[in-house]
């Protein structure tokens, strides 16, 4: 894979694919990071005297113009940060008007299309949709590991029509970090693995399985894994469907002799009240929210002597205090520990954020659903394409 360092971007139209889908209420980001993490980028093509184009797509606007998803607000944070450059805002690159504007862009400008996903062809990859997209670059860069797993126009399609192409720094750093997982870790390799539902892990869980020394499992899923123990969960959420797939994980485990942990203890609500159990003390009205105070001392401890930690899913309701403290906890944990730690996936940005211990991980993906197919060990379509 090239990168950035490859080209030649003085007077050159750089289209940027970016992932600026961050979490918007009323208008107001509510957490900048994946702009914050792209900016080494943008910024490094304005200092080589390049035209910096910006594709992102923010949401699932479905083909459709959906204001609330519109990349307004993060053509007003672009300006705020590039205050001495000139920040351009396209609402229609398909427009006659488009062609103009993009003649007139300048070495040092930034042009931020609007959403992307606000046409059809993007998901449906459309060739003339590409192809009209194409003309936006002279260098293509794949910045978004986060939608690298989505065969998308303006992740696939346009790299497919466009000579020269690479990744940004983000995307470098993010297949640094995550190649060591992926590759061979050090071992010992241990994995925490939390989050509402086994099903969206099945694959990662499985694959893992082949490296593992290892699995320490918390959150919802961890309540199918009891019911397959045999364990009574009360109301708490269960994949039914999923049972018989966590006893054939806990069997291969054992074949494999990777070491399980499940919570001993949970913390429930019952009508109401915040309760404290063992497993056998789990009634019916009861839904489990937390991994008890004895399970989170077994995590920790367990923990230790580990040379590489993957952690993917919150352990519990940490949105809801007290269901925080697993959570909060087995973050701590692992941040403190010296060996490499790499998280990703989902909620977990945002967990280790309320936890307050990012600058305790080796790396913290900003990735949901790519960080978990590319830990299946499956090719991501948007890194395969920049390869042809
Ligand atoms: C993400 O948030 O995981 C990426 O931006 C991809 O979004 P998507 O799941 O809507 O394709």
């Amino acid at each position: 894979l090239k990168t950035l360092r490859d080209f030649d971007l003085k007077g050159k139209k750089v289209f940027i694919r970016v992932d600026f889908n961050v979490p918007l209420e009323n208008g107001k980001i509510l957490d900048d990071t994946r702009i914050v993490e792209s900016l080494s980028t943008i910024t490094h093509v304005l200092h080589s005297y390049g035209k910096v184009i910006l594709c992102s797509h923010l949401g699932r606007p479905k083909g459709k113009r959906v204001p609330e998803f519109s990349l307004r607000p993060v053509y007003e944070y672009l300006k705020t940060v590039f205050k001495d450059r000139e920040v351009k805002f396209l609402e229609d690159f398909l427009s006659p008007e488009a062609e103009k504007e993009l003649e007139n862009l300048k070495e040092g400008e930034i042009l931020l299309l609007e959403n992307i996903r606000f046409y059809e062809g993007e998901t449906k990859n459309d060739p003339d949709f590409a192809k009209a997209l194409a003309k936006f670059a002279d260098i293509y860069i794949n910045d978004a590991f986060s939608v690298s797993h989505r065969a998308h126009a303006s992740v696939v399609g346009v790299p497919l029509l466009v000579k020269e192409k690479g990744i940004g720094f983000q995307m470098e750093k993010e297949l640094k970090y995550l190649s060591k997982i992926v590759g061979k870790p050090e071992r010992p390799f241990y994995a925490v693995v939390g989050g509402s539902k086994v099903s969206t892990k099945i694959g990662v869980l499985k694959s893992l399985l082949n490296k593992l020394d290892k699995l320490i499992i918390g959150g919802a899923m961890a309540n199918t894994f009891l019911a397959a123990k045999g364990y009574s969960v009360g109301d708490s959420f269960v994949e039914e469907e999923y049972i018989e797939v966590a006893k054939e994980i806990l069997k291969e485990a054992k074949e494999k002799e990777v070491k399980i942990y499940l919570p001993v203890d949970v913390v429930v609500e019952n009508n109401g009240q915040v309760l404290a159990k063992g497993l056998r003390e789990i009634v019916k009205e009861d839904k489990v929210f937390d991994i008890g105070k004895e399970t989170v001392k077994l995590f920790c401890r367990s923990l230790d002597g580990a040379k590489t930690v993957v952690w993917n899913g919150p352990l519990g309701y940490f949105e809801k205090p007290p269901f925080d403290y697993g959570t909060v906890e087995i973050a701590r944990k692992i941040a403190s520990l010296t060996c490499t730690t790499i998280a990703g996936g989902g909620d977990t940005l945002s967990a280790i954020k309320y936890a307050c211990v990012e600058t305790g991980f080796s790396y913290v993906s900003t990735a949901g659903g790519a960080f978990l197919e590319y830990l299946e060990g499956k090719d991501l379509p948007g890194i395969l394409a920049l390869t042809k």
